[in-house]
């Protein structure tokens, strides 16, 4: 049985900033950063027919590409933090993108997510890491922020069977490349007033 997630990949340029954030954390377990990635959808462990449905439903999936910027380092995990994360800007084109994935999802009869999107990218998992180190840290790195980046296709991975973590595989790529409308002429509200 795959298990099944939709994200986006990070350029490497980005991931190797990130990766720059490492340690500093005593029992932080940090992500490797080829495995990066913002995740939109999971979906989890499905049997070979589902996850063939689910690759053709992200296929109808017609958008524009992308810009998104990280806006600060954090932990997730209100009371007991359980990772270190770079988060990404809400904008209104990724919820979209999310969005769309969720109601594609259930659609195909899969469970709704409950938790609410909040567009981050995992740098460390920090189970059981002390809380006065965990603020020093982010005291030190909470403030990077990354140059936006264009993104022109979200993925579908796979993770290992049943254990998830990485290494996660591309299973099928989806290009973000829906064109602006050209102007054809028409009226458009912005005559020449002169
Ligand atoms: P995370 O980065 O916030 O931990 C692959 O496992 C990806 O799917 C990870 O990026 C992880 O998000 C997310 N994920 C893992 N288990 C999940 C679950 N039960 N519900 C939602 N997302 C999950």
């Amino acid at each position: 049985m795959p298990r099944l997630f939709t994200g986006i990949e990070i350029p490497a340029e980005i991931s190797e900033r990130l990766a720059l954030l490492r340690g500093g954390i005593p029992g932080a377990r940090w992500i490797d950063k080829e495995n990066y990635h913002l995740t939109l959808r999971f979906i989890g462990d499905v049997d070979y027919s589902i996850a063939n449905d689910v690759a053709e439903a992200l296929g109808r999936i017609d958008r524009y590409p992308l810009t998104l910027t990280i806006d600060g380092i954090g932990s997730l995990g209100t009371r007991k933090p359980h990772s270190i994360v770079a988060r990404v800007q809400p904008t209104r084109p990724l919820l979209e993108l999310q969005a769309e994935q969720e109601r594609l999802m259930q659609r195909l009869g899969l469970p709704a997510e409950q938790r609410k999107f909040s567009p981050h990218i995992t740098l460390a998992r920090i189970r059981g890491a002390n809380g006065r180190d965990l603020a020093d840290y982010l005291y030190l790195r909470g403030g990077l922020v990354s140059r936006p980046f264009e993104v022109t296709r979200f993925v579908l991975f796979s993770a290992r069977d049943s254990i998830g973590g990485g290494p996660y595989i591309a299973e099928e790529a989806y290009p973000l490349m829906r064109q602006a409308p050209a102007n054809d002429g028409g009226f458009d509200g912005r005559a020449a007033s002169a």
